[in-house]
């Protein structure tokens, strides 16, 4: 949720800024500004423009930005209508500072009256624009007089909330300075120039040394080099990393939209998250895992706490937890967890599944989970993400850069992981044998093919979903691990093509749903084979009696809905508890294609964002 990169080196910064932003565009696209300091005039030259990133590229064309220090946001908006007037980069009265913003701060209209009081001018709707002049009063105060870090230190600790800052000054054509807390923000280590930015995906084609900014720190970012200090201006070490993919990863590719070739990239997404997980002795081993086998005998439930799909993912997970380990494993919305007192402790693993690592409520919810004594297991696809670094042990999915906006390999990946994190705690805790494990886990490795063999399957759920991509109401019926299934089907469609969808475990239709069915009402059915597959195919027929159409999505072989089904859609077999793994695909389709047939944008689907960072 808003996008954000600083630059200063030696090219044009108005080049590197927007390549950023075009990067980071899937986290906001209300507007879009840029601020690059002239050496020549020594202005802050800055340009915004409400919308996508493309009305700042056609505002750009006519404009010249010179200058090689710059920063530039992309946003979504929460303090503030999406205008022209609201885009940031913010100044203070004189125009020396610029300052670009992630989050919303909670004490914004105390300090806005504060700045009004005091003779400032504000000129938007926004919270960030008082930072830009709480800056200024601050640069220009005694004690810290032109010295940009310590203003911005000071600042920092006068907000409260949720933020990421990038200030550039006009007297300071060397330096940007970062300021984070709760959001992320990250420093690319370039040769005589160096980025900031919410995540490497900025940067990735100048550099792939980086380094996360922890909570609470400063980074005063100049040419030759990087310093970072906490809120009192201590220098702070930090690890650097090397970032393992590259540009190509994160381009299109060829595909009309990225959501489409993050479909297709599954099978090696999948691939990438199991393999090498067994152990010379054949034992599964998650190294990443840093909670000790003394301790996970210890536990006594699971709580998996997550939001959006990634909340899907922890519902499949616990089936697959209970089934393997007989834990009590409950899954909540991270935002319902975190303040209704939830009865967890030291007992208690709590996995945290977030694709970002960044979700607002998702930290929330580890942070409460954490100071009740609780351990907590983040899975999650970013390196040195907040969720990654406040968790006690980090399970990686390692599905490369998702840039959709609506999750698909992400979320295949986090099914890998929730199975593999099942059966790690059911070895170690010695419900289940080696030899089953391992048996599971060949399973788990034929995976990635049986995703490759469903995508070539696609074309009769892509023909149905274009058939009836006028209907305004699609249902999403499933059982066992085929219900949460549903709901994502339901999810991705309400996402992407704005139609009323719901997902309902397929025994409940009865008690309501049934009564939505019209003739020609489209209901997607996981028909997949496992133990309840009968009583489904009872639920098929109740629902074709009423004239429903039945998208029936089915196992290789079994032809026990084939009668009642009007489309039928088959996946290959595999062990009913590991269905989702394929299941998931043909909701991806289903879905992509049925917004694309009615001319919209899937991979910016409206008011959504890529990674939601506020409560
Ligand atoms: C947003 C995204 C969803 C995602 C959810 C949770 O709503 O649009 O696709 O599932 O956030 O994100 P996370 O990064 O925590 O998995």
């Amino acid at each position: 949720m808003c996008g954000i990169v600083g630059y200063v080196g030696e090219q044009p910064a108005l080049d590197v800024v927007m390549q950023g932003l075009r990067r980071l565009e899937y986290r906001g696209y209300d507007s879009a500004g840029v601020a690059v300091l002239d050496p020549g005039t020594h202005a802050l030259n800055v340009a915004r423009k409400a919308g996508k990133l493309a009305n700042l590229d056609a505002e750009l064309a006519e404009t010249e930005l010179p200058g090689s220090l710059g920063i530039g946001h992309t946003r979504w908006a929460t303090h503030g209508a999406p205008t022209d007037r609201n885009a940031h980069p913010h100044r203070d009265c004189s125009g020396a500072v610029a300052v670009v913003h992630n989050g919303t701060l909670e004490n914004f209209a105390e300090l806005r009256d504060g700045l009004t009081e005091r003779g400032h001018h504000l000129a938007s709707d926004t919270d960030t624009e008082a930072v830009a002049h709480l800056i200024e009063e601050r640069y220009d105060a005694a004690g810290t007089g032109a010295d940009l870090a310590a203003a911005v230190r000071a600042v920092a600790k006068e907000l409260d909330g949720s933020f990421v800052l990038v200030v550039a000054h006009r007297d300071q054509p060397d330096l940007v300075v970062g300021a984070r807390r709760n959001l992320p923000l990250v420093i690319g280590l370039g040769d005589g120039e160096n980025f900031l930015a919410s995540d490497v995906t900025a940067f990735i084609a100048y550099t792939r040394e980086a380094r996360a900014v922890d909570q609470d720190q400063v980074v005063e970012l100049r040419r030759e080099g990087v310093r970072v200090t906490d809120l009192d201006g201590n220098e702070v070490a930090g690890d650097t990393y090397h970032v393992d993919w590259d540009t190509a990863a994160a381009e299109k590719a060829g595909y009309e939209y990225f959501m489409l070739k993050e479909i297709e990239e599954q099978p090696e997404a999948v691939a990438e998250t199991i393999g090498g997980r067994l152990g010379r002795d054949g034992r599964l081993r998650l190294d990443e895992l840093a909670i000790s086998d003394e301790d996970i005998r210890g536990f006594h439930q699971v709580v998996i706490v997550a939001c959006g799909s990634s909340y899907h993912s922890g519902l499949v997970g616990k089936y697959a937890i209970e089934r393997w380990t007989r834990l009590p494993t409950q899954v909540e919305i991270a935002s319902e967890f975190r303040y209704r007192d939830p009865v967890v402790g030291r007992d208690t693993l709590v996995i945290a599944i977030s694709q970002s690592g960044e979700t607002a409520d998702t930290l929330e919810a580890l942070r409460h989970a954490r100071q009740q004594g609780a351990w907590v297991m983040a899975v999650t696809n970013t390196v040195g993400s907040s969720i990654a670094r406040e968790s006690d042990a980090v399970f990686y999915t390692r599905s490369g850069p998702e840039i959709a906006v609506a999750s698909t390999k992400a979320v295949m990946t986090q099914l890998a992981a929730v199975y593999l994190v099942g059966l790690h705690l059911a070895q170690v805790r010695g419900t289940r044998d080696g030899d089953e494990v391992r048996s599971h886990y060949a399973d788990l490795a034929a995976i990635p093919d049986l995703i490759a063999e469903t995508l070539t399957r696609m074309d009769p759920m892509r023909k149905v979903a274009r058939e009836i991509s006028a209907a305004e109401r699609v249902l999403f019926l499933g059982r066992h691990v085929g219900y949460p299934m549903a709901l994502e089907g339901a999810l991705k469609l309400k996402e992407l093509a704005y139609v009323s969808a719901e997902g309902f475990p397929a025994g409940e239709i009865k008690h309501g749903p049934i009564a939505l069915i019209e003739q020609g009402t489209p209901v997607v059915v996981l028909a997949t084979r496992h133990a309840l597959a009968p009583k489904l195919v009872t639920n098929v027929q109740e629902i074709k009696a009423r004239g429903a159409r039945t998208i029936v999505i089915a196992t290789d072989g079994d032809e026990s809905a084939t009668p009642y089904a009007d489309d039928l859609i088959r996946i290959p077999d595999t062990k009913s508890l590991l269905s989702p793994l394929l299941t998931l695909v043909p909701m991806q389709v289903f879905s992509a294609e049925f917004a694309m047939a009615r001319g919209l944008d899937v991979d910016q689907p409206r008011n959504l964002a890529k990674s939601v960072t506020v409560e």
